[in-house]
């Protein structure tokens, strides 16, 4: 005979234990979630770049903040840019379908002194007050190389075909930090870090840091 009064005395004893790591587990995953928007709140740039109408929602900060922290956590803080590399003034970025306004573009400028080259056939031609950035209404395909001691490749999101886009990139060092959707990556460069980055409000957050079979 099943004594029910013993399994109920059971279930009340693991029921707290249970609540408390769902609790911990919802927490947890909300922090995850949230992330790179409780970091662009404080950022001193968010203001500006709030004003400049460049970002329409919260996903699209999400997106734009994911690949500035693929770039420092992959790149910056294990020392790959050398020291203070945020102040490096060789570095350039390159950043094949940034939309119709150079979102992650100016993130990454105001983020750091690296110079930034938004490119999308559908810019807006308009002044973005950014310093050191430089938005290109045109394909990836069409403008000149560009060229430093570093570069990196910001692609979120982009249409642009990555094969094409590292075409554009010329450096001692060059890297690629690739967020795909509809178009997939076709480079078959070493990767140095792939994952999904919850933070990114879009079902399309698997993040992929490259790095140039040619470094030297
Ligand atoms: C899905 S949208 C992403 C826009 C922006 N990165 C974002 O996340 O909001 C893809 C963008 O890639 C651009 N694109 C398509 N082909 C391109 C090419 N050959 N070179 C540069 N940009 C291109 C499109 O114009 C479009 O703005």
């Amino acid at each position: 005979m099943i004594n029910h009064n013993k399994m109920m005395d059971h279930n009340i004893g693991i029921q707290p234990a249970i609540e408390e790591f769902a609790q911990k587990l919802m927490y947890q995953a909300r922090n995850g979630l949230k992330k790179h928007v409780d970091e662009f709140v404080k950022l001193k740039c968010s203001p500006v770049l709030l004003e400049l109408g460049l970002f329409p929602n919260a996903k699209e900060i999400t997106e734009s903040m994911a690949a500035f922290h693929a770039v420092r956590k992959f790149l910056v803080n294990r020392g790959i840019l050398g020291e203070k590399a945020l102040k490096r003034d060789d570095i350039t970025v390159l950043v094949p379908g940034d939309g119709h306004v150079p979102r992650t573009g100016a993130l990454f400028a105001h983020r750091s002194n690296w110079r930034v080259v938004s490119v999308d056939p559908c810019m807006r031609d308009r002044d973005y007050k950014t310093k050191r950035l430089t938005a290109i209404r045109d394909k990836v395909e069409n403008i000149e190389v560009v060229e430093d001691e570093v570069v990196i490749i910001a692609a979120v999101h982009s249409h642009a075909k990555l094969s094409e886009s590292v075409k554009k990139a010329k450096g001692k060092h060059v890297f690629v930090v690739s967020m795909s959707c509809c178009v997939p990556d076709d480079l078959k460069w070493p990767l140095i870090r792939g994952y999904v980055d919850a933070g990114v409000w879009s079902p399309e957050n698997n993040v992929r840091v490259y790095e140039s079979p040619d470094n030297g």
